[in-house]
Formats: structure tokens, C-alpha cells, sequence
């Protein structure tokens, strides 16, 4: 029997487009002979609606047309497991509730990939490809994954984190700590936003103010780091588990300005390349680094993966100096743009079976949990009572 699966993206985040061109690649990747593919596009405003219309990048070009002609779902636990239900049962009279084996979130960005959607699985009992919820949450807080790479000696820089609330109201103390512990030339970047939104690289003090209000403007948590000079991006993917993991060749994105912006990333520099998705970036695959550094690299990146406790496909960006050939892990991409197939093709690993092998690792954690207690065996409550007085008179 086909196992059915559905595709979940978009979502209340500012990488909701790029994550339609992820979610529909993957469809059009997956083996339908082993998969039942359902998409489930949630809108802007968190409601989720399918369609077979989906399956095609050019039906979202009208999205209120699109969702017109789409049915209105969300999922319901019964007793025999998760289903997706049409909201609207009158207007789609003959639809019944789809049984959903398995979710595969392709969501990027705030409210989504950073553990919600993983968390919304969980409380669902839907196992469901990538991250759990502590390890995407863990990867989208960039402050956050700089402590825990720092405690397994892993390398990260340092960096000055404050409130956008504690720098409009004390601006001098968080301005002098920035001067004296990071120094110039630096970065201001929100903690957990993506697609180079809100960062800004300041040179000296004259531009700092304007760096953090404009990340202020995304975030109510940033930080502030040194600049890494010289600098050149490296980027490695990650494919399994924490028992068992392998890291892909590494890519080299090509910089357009002092920092890969979004259209570098997602427009390859053109509108006409948008549709690829990270897929479209100018990029030099396998990057033209010496092998032991590559090597290094990988290395790090899946002590790094398991660090975080980290599932299914994953990205993790570098910035090397490439006159000290020091590298620094910038940043884990739990759920990566075109969820870096280009990089496991460039392994050898067809798309269609790195697919297969995020499902079987999703179904080996879910066999892995149905070994564990969840609950137990007694019952506190059978004799249980609060007396005439109220629960003056309980234990409890
Ligand atoms: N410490 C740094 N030194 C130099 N450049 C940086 C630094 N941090 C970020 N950048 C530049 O800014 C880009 C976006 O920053 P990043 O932390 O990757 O945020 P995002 O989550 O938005 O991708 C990077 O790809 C890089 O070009
Ligand atoms: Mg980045």
C-alpha cells in the first residue's frame, strides 16, 4: 500500500514564497509509486487549504484564484489516527477525511520551521519528516545555537545580544558594550529571521544606529558579531539522524554585495531565475577549497547536526576567512531552501531518493518513540476524592 503523505508550506513567514517553490520541487520529486502526495498550503494568515492545482508552480501566480478553486482542511486525531478534513463539508459533500500516514513540512522561517509545525505534529501524534521540536527551534534562534555549539566546543563567533525594548530605552549601555566587546567592522542581524532580512554590515560607529533599528524593526531579540573578513561562504548539508548522519559536498554561493542578499539567494541575481528557489543561487559546487578543509568542514558539520539533536536534511552555512582559513558555523538551516537536493545530487543521491530516505528516517524515530513509555501503568485517580471540605480534605 502507497503511503500517503502530505506536503505542508508557506505559512505566516517572511520565506513563504520561497517555501511554495521548495514544497512543489519536492512534490514533483517524489516516487508516486510508493507516495500518495497531498499538498496542504497554508496561507498567509495560518488557514490551510489543498488542491491538485498545487502540484504546479504556475497556479500560484493568482493565489485568490488559486484558492478558490481549493478545499478548506484541517487535521483531526481519531482513534485510528490523523486525518485531513474539508472544513466546508457542504460544499464538498462527497469528500471524505483523508488518512494522513506521514506529514513532510517544507516551510521555512519564523512561525513554521522553527519547531511550531513540528509541534503541531507532535501534539497531532503525525510522525513527520525533519527536526523535532527543540532542535529547529534550537536552529532558528541564531543566539541560541551559537551557546549550545559553544558548549560542545564547536566553532561559532562570539557575539553581543540585546532587546530592541533595552536599546530604546538605555541605548549608550548596549551602544559601548557592542564598541568594546565586538568592535568594527561588524554585523547587527535579528536572532531568528532568515533570507538575509533586517542584517546589516557596519563599518564604523556613524552606521550603527541605523543597523539596529532596522533589525528592531523585524525582531525584538539581536545580535551583534565581528565581520569575518576576507570572507568567503561555505555551505554543507547534513542528511539523517543522530545515530547516523552524512554530510554532503559543500557549495560555495556567489556574492553579489558584501552580504548574500535575497535576491542573491532566491532571484539568482535575475527575476527570470526566481522559480528555482535556492536551487537558482550562482554557486560553485564542489567549493574550490583545499580537501583537508572540506573535509574539516564536514566533519564539523555533522558533529554539529548531532549537537543540536537534529533530523532529516539540513543546511549549515560557514564564513571562512579565507586568508586564516578559519571557519566559523554561521548558521543551521533546519529546513533548507529547495531542501539543498542540488547538494546531495552533486553527492550522487538522486532527489527521488533522498526523499526515500527522510521518510524511512521519520518512520525508524517513529519506531524508536513506540519503544519509549509515555505513560503509565497505574491509575492515582480511581480512588480519588476531594471530601466535603473541598480539597481542604485531599492529599492534594
Ligand atoms: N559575521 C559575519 N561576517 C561577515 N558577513 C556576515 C556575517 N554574518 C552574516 N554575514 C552575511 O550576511 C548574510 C546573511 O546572514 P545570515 O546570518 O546567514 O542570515 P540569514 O538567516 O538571513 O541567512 C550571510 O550570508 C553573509 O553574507
Ligand atoms: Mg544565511
Amino acid at each position: 500500500m502507497k503511503i500517503s503523505v502530505a506536503v505542508f508550506f508557506g505559512c505566516r513567514s517572511v520565506e513563504h514564497e520561497v517555501s511554495i517553490i521548495s514544497a512543489v520541487q519536492a512534490m514533483r520529486a517524489m516516487n508516486r509509486e510508493k507516495y500518495d502526495v497531498t499538498p496542504v498550503y497554508v496561507t498567509k494568515d495560518g488557514i490551510m487549504f489543498t488542491s491538485k492545482a498545487m502540484f504546479e508552480i504556475e497556479s500560484f501566480r493568482d493565489i485568490d484564484k488559486l484558492l478558490k478553486m481549493s478545499e478548506e482542511v484541517t487535521l483531526i486525531r481519531k482513534a485510528d489516527g490523523v486525518f485531513m478534513h474539508p472544513i466546508n463539508k457542504k460544499a464538498f459533500k462527497k469528500v471524505k477525511d483523508l488518512k494522513i500516514d506521514l506529514a513532510f513540512p517544507i516551510v521555512h522561517g519564523t512561525n513554521c520551521e522553527d519547531g511550531t509545525i513540528a509541534g503541531y505534529f507532535e501534539f497531532l501524534g503525525l510522525p513527520y519528516i525533519g527536526c523535532d521540536i527543540i532542535s529547529a527551534a534550537v536552529g532558528m534562534d541564531k543566539a541560541v545555537f551559537k551557546d549550545v555549539l559553544k558548549s560542545a566546543g564547536l566553532p561559532v563567533l562570539d557575539c553581543v545580544r540585546f532587546t530592541s525594548r533595552e536599546y530604546m530605552t538605555n541605548s549608550e549601555a548596549v551602544l559601548s558594550n557592542i564598541k568594546e566587546k565586538v568592535g568594527f567592522p561588524l554585523i547587527v542581524k535579528p536572532v531568528n529571521l532568515g533570507s538575509s532580512v533586517g542584517i546589516s554590515k557596519v563599518k564604523d560607529q556613524s552606521e550603527l544606529d541605523e543597523a539596529i533599528r532596522l533589525a528592531a524593526s523585524f525582531a525584538d531579540k539581536i545580535l551583534a558579531e565581528r565581520a569575518v573578513e576576507n570572507l568567503r561562504e561555505i555551505n554543507c548539508s547534513v542528511l539523517g539522524d543522530i545515530d547516523e548522519c552524512t554530510a554532503s559536498v559543500l557549495e560555495e554561493p556567489i556574492m553579489h554585495d558584501e552580504i548574500l542578499s535575497y535576491k542573491d539567494k532566491y532571484e539568482g541575481g535575475s527575476k527570470s531565475e526566481a522559480s528555482k528557489g535556492m536551487a537558482s543561487l550562482g554557486r560553485k559546487i564542489p567549493a574550490e577549497i583545499p580537501d583537508d578543509l572540506a573535509q574539516k568542514i564536514r566533519d564539523i558539520s555533522c558533529k554539529i547536526f548531532k549537537a543540536i539533536g537534529a533530523s532529516g536534511v539540513v543546511r549549515i552555512d560557514y564564513l571562512l576567512d579565507d586568508k586564516t582559513k578559519e571557519v566559523y558555523a554561521n548558521e543551521i538551516n533546519t529546513i533548507p531552501g529547495s531542501l539543498a537536493f542540488y547538494l546531495w545530487e552533486a553527492s550522487d543521491i538522486k532527489y527521488r531518493d533522498m526523499i526515500d530516505k527522510l521518510v524511512d528516517t521519520a518512520f525508524h524515530r517513529e519506531r524508536k518513540r513506540k519503544n519509549l513509555k509515555f505513560t503509565i501503568d497505574t491509575n492515582i485517580l480511581s480512588g480519588v476524592s476531594f471530601g466535603s471540605k473541598g480539597s481542604k480534605g485531599s492529599k492534594f
